[in-house]
């Protein structure tokens, strides 16, 4: 078999053109981060926000058109657009203008119940809460998976182990990888490598989007329940999204420094808009149990969270200790409620999983 070059892969590109202006995608520059290993493609399509509905139809042909190559196996392609400070993701905000209600969200296809896990800032352990959680609702007996939303810095590959992409069923969805028995989607399995940095720094609204839609989370039977793991702060970006995703319930992580800096009222707000409940706060890294004498001491002065959710009338969920054991786990792709089920640190995830099915089973919609 000859090597496909990327350069052909362009040339195919050129043949596809932007329906308003008549001029091929690769002469406008559209076309980035093109990269292509073991017969599989993937590429981002820079658009302008407001063309984003025209746009995805571009995008479905590039794909066709390059999946039709022989040797090509898979086609992974992306919306993305430049930021643009003045107007935050314009073409999804449609939501809030106007009288309708706020809440134009959808409902994931193949899953029952969505939770979201939200923090005021980035590196509380919202993703290590959330994965940890997702895996001790499973412990519990629910069929669970872990969906990755955060476009600043997708974590989950990492912290589940994986290093595979995708891959697709007969009708092109995209299939969640399962690990630890825990189906999981991330933004980071759509990127690769090189080209992560263009990824990064764009908006990826649109690849969340087509994360949202696309991927067949009931490929190995439907899931009672999928947490998200949102991007850190409680913006424009996050209200988006609980605007995007139907949410059953959302859950703060903060730390004990953080509370007291995170906007707390801001970030229900946040939720109340959309119509989703407040599960409760998590305090997380709460403690610090000395790992030879077992001793616990508070070296944040601990407690913040519980009275910051006592004061906003929300409840509040449990804490975690900062722990060594929590870190490396997480850190080698091998989370401690899979790692090491029986440990008192899983006994925590899982006893706050516990209340949080309590809650969902509570709502008068649940099935
Ligand atoms: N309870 C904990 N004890 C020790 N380390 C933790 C704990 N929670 C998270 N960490 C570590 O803190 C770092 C940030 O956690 P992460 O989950 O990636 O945060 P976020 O998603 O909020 O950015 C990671 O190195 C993680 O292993
Ligand atoms: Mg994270």
């Amino acid at each position: 078999m000859t090597e496909i070059k990327q350069e052909q892969l362009m040339n195919i590109l050129k043949s596809v053109s932007h329906p308003g202006k008549g001029v091929d995608i690769v002469s406008l520059g559209m076309v980035q981060g093109l990269a292509i290993r073991d017969g599989e493609v993937s590429f981002a399509l820079n658009i302008n926000p407001a063309e984003a509905e025209m746009m995805e139809q571009v995008r479905k042909k590039c794909d066709a058109k390059l999946g039709a190559i022989a040797g090509i196996s898979k086609v992974v392609s992306v919306l993305t657009a430049q930021r643009d400070p003045a107007k935050e993701i314009p073409a999804m905000q449609s939501p809030t203008k106007g009288a309708g209600p706020l809440k134009n969200a959808r409902k994931i296809p193949g899953v029952k119940h969505v939770i979201a896990v939200a923090s005021g800032k980035g590196g509380v352990g919202k993703s290590t809460t959330a994965v940890n959680l997702a895996l001790a609702l499973q412990s519990l007996g629910l069929k669970a998976g872990i969906f990755d939303v955060d476009i600043y810095g997708p974590s989950i590959p990492m912290l589940l182990g994986v290093d595979e992409q995708p891959g697709q069923d007969e009708n092109k969805k995209i299939l969640p990888i399962i690990k630890y028995g825990l189906a999981s989607m991330s933004l980071g399995y759509m990127m690769k490598q090189d080209t992560a940095t263009i990824w990064r720094g764009p908006m990826v609204m649109g690849a969340v989007k087509q994360m949202t839609t696309d991927t067949r989370w009931d490929a190995d039977g439907e899931l009672d329940v999928l947490v998200l793991d949102l991007p850190p702060g409680t913006g424009d970006v996050q209200l988006t999204l609980a605007q995007t995703i139907d949410m059953d319930g959302a859950i703060v992580v903060s730390t004990p420094q953080d509370i007291a800096l995170i906007d707390a009222r801001k970030g229900l707000d946040m939720f109340q808009k959309t119509d989703t409940e407040v599960f409760g706060i998590i305090e997380n890294m709460s403690y610090f149990l000395c790992p030879s004498c077992g001793e616990r001491s508070d070296i944040f002065g601990h407690g913040g969270a519980r009275e910051v959710a006592a004061r906003l009338g929300v409840d509040f969920l449990g804490e975690i200790p900062l722990h060594m054991d929590i870190r490396e786990t997480s850190d080698s792709g091998t989370p401690i409620v899979a790692h090491a089920p029986d440990s008192p640190h899983s006994a925590i995830y899982i006893d706050i999983a516990r209340r949080i099915a309590e809650k969902l089973r509570s709502q008068k919609n649940y099935e």
